[in-house]
């Protein structure tokens, strides 16, 4: 093993990212140029020194040539579709070992403690199917509008994706959450790390036609046909009831493309829903039917799924909005801090109901609060981004971020989240998370009423 505490290297990543011992030796430079610009950037903030080493002089790292300064590079279309550095190999979706796969049936965790920024790369965005997934050939694939009743719209329509594709499109970034994310900390499990724990959560830029285009193509009657049910072309025949007022007012895409490209094949290639702040079940991939009608249609997918126990023994069926939430993604479980001094904390927040307004973060477990930087621009039900300096002095230290949104909501502590919804839920957990810090460093999962 390599000793990476000899590094000056400032956090050792979660478990499942560590690199091999040869890569550690081979990215050695390459995370040391990393530390020193954010620390040079971070610098006019603060008193304490950001990283304690001067002894550049003394480093082969930077007083020998390396070999890709003194010989010829790979020619350009070497790989013609680009990858990721094979320093990063062990950044990757993860399934979680404490959930069972049946048949295709899974879910593939994004990992959010290894990303910047808000957009999560098409390779890495979670994956949920009820039934697995399918590459499905575009020539065949065909979108249906109808009604269940012929006066909800005059004319039922079959698109072929080429048709779809000459009408004008918008382009929205939004985050997508599965509604059981989080869902094990309903139980106290304290999963070990922040992949597990909130990882079924991206942000993606989505690509498409509102779906309002579409049914005034067919000429719906929005006074008579309140709901829409989206259907998906997979073996899960995965259907769910969407409430007219999200179309009508232009925000549900019918997407096919997603950061710049085509969906991937996984998240719904060539065709899904796009339903901005409400929970992932309802994005309907390999989308090819929707219909229009005068109520809920309450099917299989709604009636037992995604529901959420109350405390007084009754399902809440339809809770659809993902609540404001936020997560410090590191240092997070799994990690270890490395040394003692400045480190920059970060993390994501995000709002089904619109933009995120502030984020608060505590370094003692929620008995005082300081106000995170958001990284702009904030846009409308997409993660934001936040970040705050903090000097870590060698003690033990509880993080917890607590989001804001424009509507004034506050994300609730577990006590708070319990009080209303009880302890026997395992969807729409939007409670703060807790990572503890001890003196050794090492990061992980409690649970802070
Ligand atoms: N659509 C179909 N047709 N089949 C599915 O299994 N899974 C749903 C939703 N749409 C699913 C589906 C669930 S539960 C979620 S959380 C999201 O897709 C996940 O989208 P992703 O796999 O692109 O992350």
């Amino acid at each position: 093993m390599v000793d990476l505490s000899k590094k000056p290297g400032h956090l050792r990543r979660a478990p499942e990212n560590f690199l091999s011992e040869e890569q550690v030796k081979a990215v050695g430079a390459g995370r040391r140029d990393f530390l020193r610009k954010s620390f040079l950037a971070a610098g006019a903030a603060m008193a304490a020194p950001l990283v304690a080493r001067a002894d550049a002089a003394g480093d082969p790292d930077i007083l020998n040539l390396p070999p890709w300064t003194t010989s010829l590079g790979l020619p350009v279309a070497t790989n013609p579709y680009g990858q990721p550095s094979k320093y990063e190999s062990q950044l990757l979706r993860r399934e979680s070992p404490g959930l069972t796969r049946v048949g295709g049936a899974s879910v593939s965790f994004c990992p959010l403690q290894g990303l910047f920024g808000i957009i999560t790369p098409s390779g890495l965005h979670f994956e949920r199917h009820h039934q697995g997934w399918h590459d499905v050939d575009p020539s065949k694939h065909r979108l249906m509008i109808n009604g269940s009743d012929p006066a909800f719209l005059k004319q039922p329509k079959v698109y072929t994706m080429d048709q779809l594709m000459r009408l004008p499109p918008v382009s929205r970034i939004h985050f997508i959450e599965c509604g059981a994310n989080t869902g094990l900390e309903w139980g106290n499990v304290a999963v070990p790390t922040v992949q597990y724990t909130h990882g079924m959560l991206s942000c993606s830029e989505f690509t498409g036609v509102p779906l309002k285009t579409l049914l005034e193509d067919c000429g719906v009657d929005y006074k008579k046909a309140r709901y829409v049910l989206a259907e998906g072309a997979d073996g899960s025949s995965m259907t769910r009831t969407i409430p007219m007022e999200m179309v009508e007012n232009g925000e549900v895409i019918v997407a096919y493309g997603m950061n710049g490209e085509m969906l991937r094949p996984e998240n719904g290639y060539p065709l899904r829903l796009v339903v901005p702040g409400v929970q992932g079940v309802s994005w309907v991939k390999w989308l090819r039917r929707i219909e229009v009608g005068d109520m809920p249609y309450a099917t299989k997918d709604e009636a037992v799924h995604y529901i959420d126990l109350m405390p007084d023994g009754m399902h809440r069926q339809y809770t659809s909005i993902q609540e404001c939430k936020s997560v410090i993604t590191s240092p997070s479980g799994g990690q270890q801090l490395l040394e003692t001094g400045f480190y920059n904390v970060t993390g994501v927040a995000w709002s089904g109901r619109g933009k995120i307004t502030r984020v608060d973060v505590s370094f003692d477990g929620g008995i005082n609060w300081k106000t995170a930087r958001l990284e702009g621009p904030i846009q409308n039900k997409a993660l934001t981004r936040f970040n705050i300096d903090w000097v870590w002095d060698g003690k033990p230290a509880i993080l917890q971020s607590r989001a804001i949104d424009e509507t004034g909501y506050v994300q609730p502590s577990y006590g708070q989240l319990r009080a209303v919804r009880g302890t026997k839920s395992i969807y729409h957990n939007n409670a703060i998370q807790s990572w503890k810090v001890v003196e050794s460093g090492e990061v992980s999962n409690v649970q802070v009423l």
